[in-house]
């Protein structure tokens, strides 16, 4: 019997620095509504032009590579998650590929959308492909350059105050230790709320989910005839480019999906709340954090919460917290790990890890 182990693990956060005051400079927003609401207090951009989501996620993932103590080539399985891709397509897996180095086509690239629970999604996948043998050194990264499709006019506060750019990686093999490695994972998903948190446009739908929905919205469709509403001219005149939240929905909806998907991972392994040595929640608001850390009943130095510094970085949150989290030398060898995401779609997810 394989289980699967987390064999190395890194991450890159950029270089520069945005406090919430630097963003007080170009939108209406003070570090006291910033820090009251959600936690965060900076968070990191990428340099524009010279860093891209693929490479913050190059960046992690020749520390896990290293870490692991294998070569590049070795990867045989790449997975990526991220919402901020380079291109519309390809993905950002074959652009990592490039990036690395790995001229071997004997490997596969998968890229996902999920989101605040990609890493989950992402490990989930990769723990199916490593314990049924079919590969041996799965890179799963989880990368956001946020800053590149963010609106930084007052009218954008909600969303753009909380994201910020970074990536983190693990390199995942097979172990036939027993009781080691990713002990469970959760997946879940939920449509009807699809455009609560979403980025929508550019995009293939012309206009035709919000009709289902009665909601139209003008998106200068109406002289278009072959291939001109992907990116109309009122699309990014009236700035509907650019994510949307409901954060209070979103939020109501966290809070009480968190504690049911690490409750379910529990039940599922027959352990409880009070096994768990550090729980690394995707981090998405530190209000959110802390209202599942009451709720397990853990201590603060049993939750690693980081968006204080980083914001929320989506698919890289949990990779980078966890990375964190170890390189400070909390979690060692036979220590139990739980992560948990919720976010856009809505997707949501845990996972229990023997580590
Ligand atoms: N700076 C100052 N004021 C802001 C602001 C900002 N960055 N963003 C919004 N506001 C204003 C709003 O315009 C609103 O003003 P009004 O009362 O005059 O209309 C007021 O603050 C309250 O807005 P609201 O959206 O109700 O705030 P909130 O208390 O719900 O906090 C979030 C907003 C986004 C911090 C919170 O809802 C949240 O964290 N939700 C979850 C988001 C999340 O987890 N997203 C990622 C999922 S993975």
């Amino acid at each position: 019997m394989l289980y699967t182990k987390v064999a190395g693990i890194g991450h890159y956060v950029p270089e520069e620095v945005v406090t919430n005051n630097d963003l007080a400079e170009v939108m209406e927003t003070s570090d006291e509504w910033i820090q009251e609401r959600t936690g965060i207090r900076e968070r990191r951009y990428g340099i524009k032009h010279e860093e891209t989501t693929t490479t913050m996620g190059v960046r992690a993932a020749e520390i896990a590579i290293e870490r692991a103590g294998i070569q590049k080539e070795d990867v045989d399985f790449i997975i990526f998650a991220t919402l901020s891709p380079d291109y519309y397509f390809p993905g950002c897996g074959v652009l990592l590929q490039r990036e690395l180095g790995i001229t071997k086509t004997e490997v596969g690239a998968l890229d996902i959308r999920n989101q605040c629970s990609g890493f989950i999604y992402g490990l989930s996948i990769a723990d199916q492909f490593v314990k049924t043998g079919m590969y041996k050194n799965v890179l799963l990264v989880g990368a956001e350059m946020h800053s590149m499709g963010l609106d930084f006019s007052t009218r954008g506060r909600n969303v753009t105050v909380i994201f910020g750019d970074g990536a983190g990686a693990v390199v995942l093999q097979p172990t036939e230790e027993e009781n080691r490695g990713i002990l469970t994972t959760h997946l879940h998903s939920d449509g009807t709320y699809a455009e609560k948190l979403a980025f929508i446009n550019p995009g293939a739908h012309g206009g035709y989910h919000h009709k289902k929905m009665g909601n139209e919205v003008d998106y200068g469709y109406k002289d278009a005839k072959y291939g001109e509403m992907f990116l109309t001219q009122t699309m990014m005149d009236e700035a509907h480019i650019y994510p949307n939240m409901e954060g209070q929905f979103v939020f109501k909806l966290a809070v009480q999906k968190f504690p049911e998907v690490i409750q379910e991972a529990l039940d599922k392994t027959g352990l409880t709340k009070e096994d768990i040595d550090m729980f690394v929640p995707h981090q998405a608001n530190l209000r959110i954090s802390q209202f599942v850390q009451k709720r397990l009943g853990l201590r603060d130095d049993q939750v690693w919460n980081n968006i204080q510094k980083y914001g929320n970085t989506t698919a890289a949150s949990i990779p980078i917290a966890l990375c964190e989290a170890f390189e400070a030398g909390k979690v060692n060898k036979g220590d139990l790990v739980c992560l948990a995401a919720f976010g856009s779609g809505f997707t949501w997810g845990s996972a229990l890890i023997r580590w």
